[in-house]
């Protein structure tokens, strides 16, 4: 069984005090930090790990101090180990909750089959990946995201080892900013899908601000094009509900991007509470919203919640 925590002499006495009180051959405490976990997402298939161990060669998994800062990983640890089926405590690290982040959300959505770029976390500050490692598993150039940020703040374009030296270095200046690592989608096309309660409502492609930029996010000057729901791509509208559900949320936008070599879809993120275009002659999202609640209020939604 394990033990995660965070390490000081006392946790040390604990683990030894309880092995001498078990005392049988088979049954082992060991303790590791929850800064030790590494997670390699893909979609449907992740792989945890604490140091090199897979946390599932474990049969217990006791999540036992989580502070402010950590509560987020605890949780994403604890969803993915009771997706996977290994017993844990506590059982309120498995459940989802408003709190998240950019990590938690994209394992949420990996382990609901949701197609998602891959990406590699290691929550150790100190212990980066090895750029060379980083290319292996994710081709160059790949993307760093910082896991709290947000409107293309925190993304960079990795596309060499002095790009990754430099992002390092700003990281030990900022200090608890964290990244992770995500397979770099090469797209022809950028769209964000409006999900209200199970139904796909609006869909708009989004252009970037100038054909260097890689981040297509309105607060970059991103432009979108409202394109006419009848004719939404089958895949992409399910793939948008799926993922919007999966978060339990009931107002998503969702931004999918579509690799341009394959035509295959892949969900960035699901943006809680999306910023609405107020122009009503640019945007049919305040009208629809509007509905969406009236619908709501007067009781003649579907919405499985
Ligand atoms: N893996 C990726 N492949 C290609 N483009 C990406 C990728 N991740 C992010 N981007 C670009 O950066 C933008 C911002 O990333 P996103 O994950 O949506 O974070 P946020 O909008 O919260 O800053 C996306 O809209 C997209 O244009
Ligand atoms: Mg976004």
């Amino acid at each position: 069984m394990l033990l995660v925590t965070r390490i000081g002499q006392k946790t040390q006495k604990l683990v030894a005090l309880v092995n001498k009180n078990i005392s049988q051959e088979n049954v082992k405490v060991e303790l590791a930090s929850l800064f030790d976990l590494s997670f390699v997402i893909d979609t449907g298939k992740l792989i945890v790990k604490i140091g090199v161990t897979d946390i599932k060669d474990f049969d217990l998994v006791y999540i036992r101090r989580a502070g402010t800062t950590s509560t987020i990983l605890a949780n994403t640890l604890g969803i993915y180990l009771k997706h996977e089926g290994v017993a844990f405590f506590d059982s309120v690290f498995g459940e989802y909750s408003a709190k998240g982040n950019k990590l938690r959300s994209l394992v949420q959505l990996a382990l609901n089959n949701i197609p998602v770029p891959k990406t590699i976390y290691f929550a150790n500050s100190e212990n980066y990946p090895d750029y060379q490692y980083l290319v292996n598993e994710l081709h160059s150039p790949f993307i760093a995201k910082n896991i709290e940020m947000q409107r293309g703040k925190g993304i960079y374009l990795i596309k060499s080892n002095s790009d990754y030296e430099f992002l390092l270095q700003g990281k030990k200046k900022l200090g608890k900013a964290k990244f992770f690592y995500q397979r770099f989608v090469d797209k022809n096309h950028e769209y964000r899908v409006i999900v209200m309660g199970n139904e796909a409502t609006i869909w708009y492609e989004k252009f970037p601000s100038n054909k260097n930029e890689f981040r297509y996010n309105s607060a970059l000057g991103a432009k979108e094009i409202y394109y006419d729901l009848k004719n939404i791509p089958k895949e992409l509208k399910e793939i948008a509900i799926k993922a919007s559900r999966c978060l339990k949320q009931e107002i998503s936008g969702v931004d999918i991007v579509q690799d341009k070599n394959t035509n295959l879809f892949y969900v960035l993120e699901a943006n809680r509470s999306p910023g609405f275009e107020l122009d009503e002659n640019l945007s049919p999202e305040v009208k629809t919203f509007s509905d969406f609640l009236k619908r709501s209020v007067c009781g003649d939604n579907q919405l499985k919640i």
